[in-house]
């Protein structure tokens, strides 16, 4: 093992939606939203929390929470589908933002499984160079990319950071394994386009815009099957019982699903840790936040076993066991 999480942190826009907020501008009621996906409230930023900024104060946080210092960080990796720029990247923002100037820093998008992606690419750095210190980071502002008349997506997504600052440890704490996986085949299931192209010919047929588009029914499908086949082949590889798990922080997607996922592998649900209540689906960034809480909450002790597991689109999809 090795890579080790010294830190937590995290960040939430102060403005609050409702969904009796939504009510009053598409076709829809809270008592609809609640029952089909548990959430009763998201954030959505203001002026001044694009993503780089709700990522730099969650990486202030985890960097506070670590003791160390901007300066002493080798690498910084956001994981991020809705930056306000697309070059440079948001990790580079957040990088100047922090004075972090020992740092390399790059985006990577696997849209809700970006932090998972992002912890394994991380992990395997911190192997290969054992004296570095990283941080990690998941970032949204997915209310900057919902089309907000179309009542399927819109009441799903919010907005939010979390971050995450690790280090190689020779001890038995850490990442223990990964299993993560893709299949492009089924990217119309869940897609978003990007500006027009000033080529027309690489204009693509039916752009209505940088927003999320999908088909929720098949979505859910996929993902309650395609996470609980990653966790059991990652727990049989491990040869590790799905008893021995401590907490499991899956992407908080929709509690109809987590709640699936849970029946079907036969998890205690009080291990489960859920805040999708609070702040709907904030993709890349839902594992991070909810670590930070869970973290915060201490319901992560030295040793504890912790499952995390994701699915988006892509398809992209994955588990992660770390020792804590
Ligand atoms: O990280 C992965 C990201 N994606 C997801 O997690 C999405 C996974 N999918 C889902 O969470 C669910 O499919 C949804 C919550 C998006 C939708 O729930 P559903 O139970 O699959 O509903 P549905 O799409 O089958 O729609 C049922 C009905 C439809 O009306 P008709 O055709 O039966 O008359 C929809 O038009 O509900 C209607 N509907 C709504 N009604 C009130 C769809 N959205 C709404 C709404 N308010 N917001």
């Amino acid at each position: 093992m090795g890579a080790v999480v010294l830190g937590t942190g995290s960040c939430l826009p102060g403005k609050v939606l409702t969904n009796h907020d939504l009510e009053k501008i598409i076709d829809t009621s809270d008592e609809w939203i609640r029952s089909r996906t548990g959430i009763s409230t998201r954030r959505i930023s203001g002026k001044g929390e694009e993503t780089y900024k709700l990522a730099e104060t969650a990486a202030r946080r985890a960097l506070v929470a670590s003791q160390v210092s901007a300066d002493e960080i080798d690498l910084i990796i956001v994981a991020t589908m809705s930056s306000h720029m697309i070059m440079p990247s948001c990790a580079c923002f957040v990088q100047n933002e922090l004075g972090a100037a020992n740092a390399f820093a790059y985006d990577i998008n696997a849209a809700c499984s970006g932090f998972l992606f992002a912890l394994d690419s991380g992990e395997k750095y911190l192997c290969a160079e054992r004296d570095k210190k990283i941080l990690l980071i998941g970032a949204e502002t997915l209310s900057s990319r919902t089309d907000w008349k179309d009542r399927n997506t819109c009441i799903l997504f919010g907005d939010g950071a979390g971050a995450v600052v690790m280090e190689y440890r020779d001890d038995n704490c850490g990442v223990v394994a990964s299993n993560l996986f893709s299949d492009g085949s089924l990217w119309k299931l869940l897609y978003m386009h990007n500006a027009p192209s000033y080529n027309p010919d690489l204009e693509q047929p039916d752009n209505p815009g940088a927003h999320i588009l999908m088909e929720g029914r098949e979505v859910f499908k996929y993902a309650v099957k395609a996470m609980e086949g990653a966790i059991r082949e990652l727990l049989d590889r491990q040869n590790i019982e799905l008893s021995a798990i401590d907490l499991m922080i899956p992407h908080q997607a929709n509690i109809r699903i987590l709640n699936k996922l849970v029946s079907r592998l036969g998890i205690d649900q009080e291990k489960v840790f859920i805040n999708v209540q609070k702040y709907g689906n904030t993709s890349a960034a839902s594992i991070p936040i909810a670590l930070d809480e869970a973290n915060r909450e201490g319901r992560l002790k030295r040793d504890n076993l912790l499952l995390i597991c994701s699915f988006g689109g892509g398809f992209t999809w994955g588990a992660s066991l770390l020792r804590w």
